[in-house]
């Protein structure tokens, strides 16, 4: 399954195309469900839209927050992506989730918790209204990097040691599993050093262990790529 590729001008554009669709998914999902149920992207390319949608008007008392990876780091650390959004958004503390990396001895038993937090929240079948996710300039998403085991674990949640990229903090990620159940996969992808990988997403080319994106494909969600001109 290839995604939609659509390309804006620059990232404060892809940010305001990102914003108008997760308050439409909010709304509808409130409506119907009574909750939105949301796992945010970690990184750097997300800011944008964090500041963006703590401008609009949103339930946040409705909205179950997730994160599709996280590094094994107290959320007080400023490489955590869970303290990028808390520091950012108006978030109901009973209703997010940080991966549990201050009560936890380590990232494999931090992932095991995450997932037995996340299926008591969500029940035995979890399934997102929307998974934010980004995509590093080597390919990976979330914590699903090139070569890692993590690539091919059939649990919900697992964990990775570091990346080629930085920091090099062993990560606790959701699995291709439980993207791939949402409802909704909106990847953020922006700046020219990752056009060659999206190039590559765009033709297909490659496998899953050497471009991870390409195992994102909602089994029934829909599966969006916004991107702007230097990075499409
Ligand atoms: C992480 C992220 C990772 C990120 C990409 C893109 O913990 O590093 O979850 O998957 O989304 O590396 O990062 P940037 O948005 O900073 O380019």
């Amino acid at each position: 399954m290839l995604p939609e590729f659509l390309t804006f001008p620059d990232p404060d554009a892809v940010a305001a195309e990102a914003a108008t669709r997760f308050l439409t998914l909010a709304k509808a999902a409130i409506a119907e469900r009574g909750q939105f149920v949301v796992a945010l992207a970690g990184g750097s390319t997300p800011e944008r839209l964090y500041k963006l949608l703590a401008t609009r008007e949103l339930d946040w008392e409705k909205i179950s927050v997730f994160f599709s990876d996280d590094r094994f780091l107290s959320p007080a650390s400023r490489f955590s992506n869970a303290g990028l959004a808390l520091r950012l958004l108006p978030l109901s503390p009973k209703l997010t989730f940080p991966v549990p990396a201050e009560t936890t001895l380590d990232a494999a038993e931090c992932a095991a918790e995450y997932e037995r937090e996340l299926l008591a929240a969500l029940g035995p079948e979890p399934c997102f209204d929307l998974v934010l996710l980004g995509m590093g300039d080597d390919g990976h998403t979330a914590s699903l990097f090139p070569g890692k085991p993590a690539l091919t674990a059939t649990s919900w949640v697992t964990h990775s040691t570091p990346g080629v990229l930085p920091p090099p903090v062993d990560r606790v990620t959701f699995t291709f599993a439980l993207i791939n159940a949402a409802r909704n996969v909106l990847f953020l992808v922006t700046g020219a050093n990752k056009r060659e990988k999206v190039a590559r997403w765009r033709a297909g080319v490659g496998s899953v262990h050497t471009l991870p994106v390409l195992g994102v494909a909602p089994t029934e969600g829909t599966l969006t790529v916004l991107l702007d001109e230097a990075a499409g």
